[in-house]
């Protein structure tokens, strides 16, 4: 595989990335890396893998190594143009921290510490019941926000959970621009409308997410398609019996049917008119179905993957990490030069 991009071409930038932590979701695939596929040929797209990103929770040195390579996998199982898109290892490019660095300087403790997330994750009890707040949890948005500053990002692909990071990216790329003179493009989110929060099937009132404790709620990227099956079949709704939209008054069946919306792009309203007389046995049977064909399709494509992994793929990330090696030292030279230090 060669990658055919060239500096002349004039689309607009769009950079995301996941942290290689557990096993992906159906969360992930719908919020996050079906939008890149869909929007691949309308932006110039750099997609990575944020390992810097999953020291800040919790890690495995043996699984971390299987979680990078499993993403990337996903992403060419998802259908990513790996001769398009610049798929690269975040740490493969040694100095993103360096700008993380200077932007951390711009940031105030104030600003970190109200981080949803931050609060979320940082401020409960861990397994043995006590507090280990690890710093980088607390400082990551501002690695984030290098990761986006670094490479001119127009827009950045995310879940609902990670606008916030966003605006505090536009926040500090302001204020530096403002005190030293432009450097930095603002970026803004692209959210999808109907994936950018898929639920956790037995408590929809939670984000569908790599670390919930209850497997059953989740459907991983992974999991044999007879799983994903009784998973939807048990999802939890409630006793209207009514295929219907309501978030706060049915939110299991509006939860699934957001997911039927994100895989066929049928709209809420065919959808809803269409099971009008049917129970919800009947919907979640075409439902389970519908999700079962797309993930065939993905676990199918996830295997090649593996096997061309070591000898195309990782050549591949090799040379985009160079790529983003030159891009990344440009940016950070520019920047040194604006505050004052080079
Ligand atoms: P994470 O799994 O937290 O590393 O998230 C990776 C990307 O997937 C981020 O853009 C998230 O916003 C997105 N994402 C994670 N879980 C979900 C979910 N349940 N629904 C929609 N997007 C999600
Ligand atoms: N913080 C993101 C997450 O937890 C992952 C991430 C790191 C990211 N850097 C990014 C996403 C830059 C978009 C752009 O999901």
């Amino acid at each position: 595989m060669k990658n055919t991009f060239t500096k002349t071409n004039k689309k607009p930038i769009m950079l995301s990335g996941i942290q290689p932590t557990n096993n992906l979701t159906l969360g992930n695939y719908l919020g996050s890396i079906k939008p890149y596929v869909k929007l691949q040929n309308k932006y110039k797209m750099y997609v990575f893998v944020a390992d810097l990103h999953a020291l800040t929770n919790k890690f495995d040195k043996n699984n971390l190594v299987n979680n990078k390579r499993n993403i990337v996998c996903a992403y060419y199982a998802a259908g990513l143009d790996f001769n398009k898109c610049i798929i690269f290892n975040q740490s493969d490019v040694i100095s993103h921290n360096d700008v993380s660095h200077v932007l951390l300087c711009h940031t105030t403790l104030g600003e970190l510490e109200r981080m949803t997330q931050f609060k979320d994750k940082g401020l409960s009890k861990n397994d043995n019941n006590t507090f280990y707040v690890r710093t980088g949890l607390l400082t990551y948005p501002v690695l984030m926000a290098a990761d986006i500053l670094l490479y001119d990002a127009n827009a950045v692909i995310v879940g609902t959970d990670q606008k916030q990071h966003l605006e505090l990216t536009r926040n500090i790329a302001t204020r530096m621009n403002n005190k030293y003179g432009k450097m930095f493009v603002l970026p803004e989110p692209v959210i999808m409308a109907h994936s950018a929060r898929v639920m956790d099937l037995l408590d929809p009132s939670i984000k569908m997410s790599k670390s919930n404790t209850n497997p059953k709620g989740v459907i991983y990227l992974s999991d044999p398609l007879n799983v994903v099956y009784k998973k939807i079949m048990q999802a939890k709704t409630d006793s209207f019996n009514k295929v219907n939209y309501d978030v706060k008054k049915q939110p299991g069946i509006s939860n699934l049917i957001e997911i039927y919306v994100a895989i066929s792009n049928i709209s809420i309203e065919t959808i809803v008119k269409k099971y009008a007389n049917q129970n919800y046995a009947v919907f979640k049977k075409d439902l389970a179905n519908l999700v079962c064909k797309e993930l065939k399709t993905f676990q199918t494509k996830f295997k090649k993957a593996e096997a061309i992994f070591d000898k195309q793929i990782k050549p591949l990330l090799v040379k985009n990490a160079k790529i983003c090696t030159q891009i990344v030292r440009k940016k950070t030279s520019l920047v040194y030069k604006k505050i004052g230090l080079q």
